[in-house]
């Protein structure tokens, strides 16, 4: 059985066709990068006007990479939500309208729910299934949350970000300190030519639910540090870099950031993963899970990936690859299968939900 996922919550067009839900025949990702680059950050109205773009030829390439007509498909799944509401609709409409003309089932996806599944796919297809109940840390560009997740996909929210999520920590800091767009990859990249413990950040205590998260106290702190460590003149010139070379390589960023600032990113990073997993591992303690899964941008984050593996926690911490790390649509189209077993088809009044929640 065959479907076709389409995504679009965000900044990329993403079309991918999975068989069985554990078989990846293609997986198209448009990337707007370069588009938002400039601006240091996703702009609405170019995200819609560049999914309308690219939705068609995205979808095309992903049924000729896989050898699929429409006809061989058993489903069209579609992200609904959360996201952009401008960004969702085009997938959205061109989802329903595709369902409609061939009378393919549509089925309704939460972007969130796709990040889970991009561990549940790849375990499945390792042969080494997800056991539950798991633990899963959603940390992405628009989300840091912590699921309880039963078998057959029940899920309870633990935890979440009261105010930024990790990715977007990452992609502020790097923007103040002059990097470029988004911050994450450039900052995981340098980190490692600084000292972790350069820069102490504490936490301030959680009021009320002890495993929520709260990353923009963590901003202000490196904010303050930038200010009091006179950093204008360096912010000025890679700024000025940016401008000049916007595809500039990690070695000439490399070259940009003077001793004292690759420790302040690696103090930063290094505060960010302790805090994402000192509360993971508390929660799956909590829930008793045999499995901790980690998806969403962030967890392409090599620091993240290393310190998982060094905290030889006693259940087994899944990542993606980081191809299905990052926003896809093979994650959309293998959330999709246990809905199609149960026939949880969608009507055609399916509208987009920007502020839609898992549990
Ligand atoms: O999942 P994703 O592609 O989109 C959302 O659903 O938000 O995540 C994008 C986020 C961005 O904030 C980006 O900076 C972050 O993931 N990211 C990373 C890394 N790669 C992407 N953060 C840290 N380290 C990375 N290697
Ligand atoms: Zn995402």
């Amino acid at each position: 059985m065959r479907i076709l996922g389409i995504e679009s919550s965000c900044d990329e067009t993403a079309a991918s066709v999975v068989e069985d839900g554990e078989r990846v025949l293609s997986s198209i990702v448009a990337s707007q990068m370069t588009t938002h680059g400039k601006y240091g950050g996703v702009v609405p109205e170019l995200a819609s006007r560049e999914h309308l773009r690219a939705i068609v030829p995205v979808v095309r390439e992903a049924l000729a990479q896989s050898a699929t007509r429409l006809e061989d498909l058993s489903a069209i799944a579609v992200t609904v939500g959360p996201g952009l509401v401008g960004s969702l609709l085009v997938g959205l409409t061109y989802a329903k309208s595709l369902s409609f003309a061939r009378s393919i089932p549509l089925i309704a996806i939460n972007h969130i729910e796709g990040h889970i599944h991009a561990v549940v796919l790849e375990a499945k297809r390792a042969g080494t299934p997800v056991q539950y109940p798991a633990l899963a840390l959603v940390v992405s560009g628009g989300h840091t949350h912590l699921f309880e997740v039963r078998e057959g996909f029940h899920y309870r929210l633990l935890g979440k970000t009261r105010d930024d999520a990790a990715g977007e920590a990452f992609d502020k800091v790097a923007k103040l300190l002059g990097y470029p767009y988004p911050g994450g990859p450039v900052i995981d990249r340098l980190a490692p030519h600084g000292d972790p413990s350069a820069v102490r950040f504490t936490f301030a205590k959680m009021k009320g639910n002890a495993l929520d998260f709260s990353f923009s106290g963590l901003k202000t702190a490196v904010l303050r540090w930038v200010e009091a460590h006179g950093m204008a003149d360096e912010i000025a010139a890679r700024r000025a870099l940016q401008r000049a070379f916007p595809e500039a390589a990690i070695e000439q960023w490399l070259a940009a950031s003077p001793p004292r600032t690759l420790d302040l990113l690696a103090s930063f990073q290094h505060a960010v993963i302790h805090e994402l997993l000192t509360r993971a591992a508390a929660c799956a303690q909590e829930i008793d899970a045999q499995t901790l899964i980690v998806s969403g941008g962030v967890a392409c984050n090599s620091g993240l990936r290393a310190a998982a593996q060094a905290a030889r926690l006693p259940y087994p911490v899944l990542f993606p690859t980081p191809g299905l790390s990052t926003d896809n649509a093979a994650m959309i189209a293998a959330a999709a299968f246990p809905k199609l077993y149960r026939r949880d088809f969608a009507e055609l009044d399916l509208t987009a939900q920007a502020n839609l929640t898992l549990a």
